[in-house]
């Protein structure tokens, strides 16, 4: 069985004046405008448990989206037991059978979704619409599609067989259930954390960050008008120690796919490990974690193009992507001419909420985010040796506005060199003319834990082939003379090493064979 070519979902431009922009602004005020209900989804019911929060825009916090009603212990075990009772069926079914559903799924989001998905993520997540579309949509409709794809080659690759035996390979879900643990950054990502498992015949028990329940729930209408067969995904809103840990110590846990802090992922494994007595199958451990992504320009770069890969890797989406440029590597020589061409980018830059589509930046997600970054910004302006250059104001009285700031620090090693902020900010070390471009490429690797994404720019082929060889363990995503953002679905599979995750690549092959127990089987003729 083939299924359609998977195509990059092309992205839109919501030009001004086009009938795209004015149907997603009707989108974005309709949603802005009702109050919706927010409820666990459980065997393809919501309950209202009586447990409310309330989501508020970021940009504007005292504008109150929705009610989130939390799950209690009663729904994360009626949630645990749907997956289990939902999971003979589904992994059962022919495996184009639960393509079918996805690929529905995408078509629904690339026409009639498209809009609710974008405006759910502008307004709870505060993304501007360009970064909405790349996400929300496309992104999402790449995921859908090219898994297929990958599902397709998978399911067909089968061992060969000497006369007088037939050997097969199945391709099984695990035996019980995914948890799926998503973060507010990306709806794409949250999407395709519960998707990637359920593909391969598994079901699925999903905690959205509570700061992107707006979405999440536009991802259950999706799949539901779909026609995913209920228990297959189950939603449940609610804190880590309420949900997440008991869901972890289920002793049918057979999987956890998880993006998010360093911290949360390394405490879910710590309970994976006090819990390995008691489970019935070795839990699969998939996860996507921290970043303290780099830029490193050689002398030979081009000055503009490492400026805008500053403003834009640095900035778009308020520097809250895992694969954000937060630390920046220059040669003395080049820092004027890149300081020039971004202070005046920079000036070009607007900050306010995303329902003025001309904002580039608008609100970071919330309370803590605000103070952990501003406290950065803070001690930054006191410290000796470093200069703030940029932005460095700051304001929460409608919504958490961070100006898009850039500071340089004389010490290569200084705290906003090396600890993740997931913030508008952005480090600059000019290196000196005694320091070689060698010594550069090692500080480059050797000062954070985290080795999710990274940039180079370059002119000088040696230069650009030593720079790949020396930070070959640094970046699991390395760009040359590009932004370290912006992966593309199948064609630059997405993850890093090191403190960063497994680098089990979302959007691949080597994704979806980690939601898979194989069974050999040989028959005798
Ligand atoms: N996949 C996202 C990016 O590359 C995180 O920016």
């Amino acid at each position: 069985a083939r299924p359609p070519a998977p195509v990059n979902e092309p992205v839109k431009s919501y030009a001004p004046g086009s009938p795209e922009r004015a149907s997603l602004r009707a989108e974005v005020a309709r949603m802005g405008a009702e109050h919706r209900e927010i409820l666990p989804y459980i065997n393809g019911k919501t309950v209202e448990t009586g447990r409310t929060v309330s989501v508020v825009e970021p940009h504007d916090h005292q504008h109150e989206l929705a009610t989130v009603h939390n799950a209690r212990k009663e729904d994360v075990e009626a949630a645990i037991q749907g997956a289990l009772d939902a999971r003979h069926d589904w992994s059962r079914m022919a495996w184009t059978d639960r393509a079918a559903v996805f690929l529905k799924a995408a078509e629904l989001l690339a026409g009639p979704f498209r809009d609710r998905m974008n405006a759910s993520t502008m307004l709870g997540q505060s993304k501007n619409v360009f970064q909405a579309e790349i996400d929300a949509a496309a992104e999402m409709v790449d995921f859908f599609r090219f898994n297929v794809h990958f599902m397709r080659g998978l399911y067909e690759d089968q061992p060969v067989s000497d006369p007088g035996i037939w050997n097969r390979t199945e391709y099984r879900g695990l035996e019980g259930f995914v948890f799926a643990v998503s973060p507010f950054n990306f709806t794409s990502i949250a999407a395709n954390l519960c998707a990637a498992p359920a593909m391969m015949g598994n079901t699925v028990v999903w905690k959205p960050a509570p700061t992107q329940m707006l979405s999440a729930q536009v991802i259950v209408e999706l799949f539901e008008e779909a026609g995913l067969p209920p228990g297959v995904i189950q939603m449940l809103p609610g804190e880590g120690a309420d949900v997440g840990d008991p869901v972890i110590a289920s002793e049918h846990l057979a999987g956890l796919h998880f993006t998010g802090s360093t911290k949360t992922f390394q405490h879910l494994w710590h309970t994976v490990g006090s819990n390995l007595d008691h489970y019935r199958t070795y839990p699969r451990i998939v996860g996507e974690t921290g970043g303290k992504d780099f830029i490193v320009a050689h002398e030979s770069a081009n000055a503009d193009a490492v400026a805008t890969a500053i403003v834009r890797g640095s900035f778009e989406y308020q520097g809250q992507k895992c694969s954000a440029a937060s630390r920046v590597y220059l040669p003395e020589s080049l820092w004027p001419a890149v300081k020039e061409s971004l202070l005046s980018q920079l000036d070009e830059i607007t900050v306010g909420a995303p329902q003025d589509f001309s904002n580039f930046v608008n609100a970071v997600i919330d309370d803590r985010a605000f103070a952990k970054i501003t406290g950065y910004i803070d001690r930054a302006q006191k410290a000796s040796g470093v200069d703030v250059i940029a932005g460095g104001t700051y304001s929460d009285e409608t919504g958490y506005f961070v100006d898009p700031t850039v500071l340089v620090a004389e010490d290569p090693r200084y705290q906003t060199m090396e600890e993740e902020i997931f913030g508008p900010v952005a480090s600059v070390y000019v290196a000196p003319k005694s320091q070689s471009f060698d010594e550069v490429l090692e500080l480059v690797d050797s000062t954070s834990p985290y080795a999710l994404t990274g940039a180079v720019f370059a002119q000088d082929r040696r230069v650009i082939a030593h720079a790949a060889d020396k930070l070959a363990e640094a970046a699991g995503n390395f760009y040359i003379n590009d932004k370290p953002t912006g992966a593309v679905v199948g064609q630059q599979p997405f993850g890093g090493a090191r403190g960063s995750g497994t680098n089990d690549k979302a959007g691949s092959m080597l994704n979806l064979l980690r939601w898979t127990s194989l069974r050999s089987i040989k028959e005798n003729f």
